[in-house]
């Protein structure tokens, strides 16, 4: 095969404190990281990111909020999506991509799935 998906982190936050700082708990925001817009959501399980785009009509899901279930809601239609599977739960069929999110000594990071080419 001449590709390959590969995992590539980017870096959100310096610190856990500074995620703390910026998006507190019970909140949602919308980054901009790598050619990505994404929503960043912190619930009480920690931080959870999706694409920022609604898939229903294209909202902007960082300017929703987060519900104590760990769902993200569309501030358009209120539509809630599960910030772990990314499906809504109201039964529609409608999926928003989900990105894992890790905390490290060294910051707090983002992990995007890119095609790479192989040559070897
Ligand atoms: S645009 Fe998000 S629920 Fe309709």
């Amino acid at each position: 095969m001449l590709f390959e998906k590969k995992l590539n982190w980017y870096k959100l936050f310096d610190s856990s404190e500074a995620a703390n700082m910026m998006v507190k708990e019970g909140h949602v925001t919308t980054m901009n990281v790598g050619k990505k817009k994404i929503c960043l959501a912190h619930t009480a399980e920690g931080f959870f990111a999706v694409n920022d785009k609604c898939p229903h009509n294209g909202a902007s899901l960082g300017n929703g909020y987060c519900t104590a279930e760990g769902s993200v809601v569309c501030p358009l239609h209120r539509y809630h999506f599960d910030l772990k599977t990314g499906r809504a739960k109201s039964g529609l069929g409608d999926v928003v991509e989900t990105y894992p999110v890790e905390v490290r000594e060294d910051g707090v990071f983002i992990g995007f799935k890119e095609t790479v080419w192989k040559l070897f």
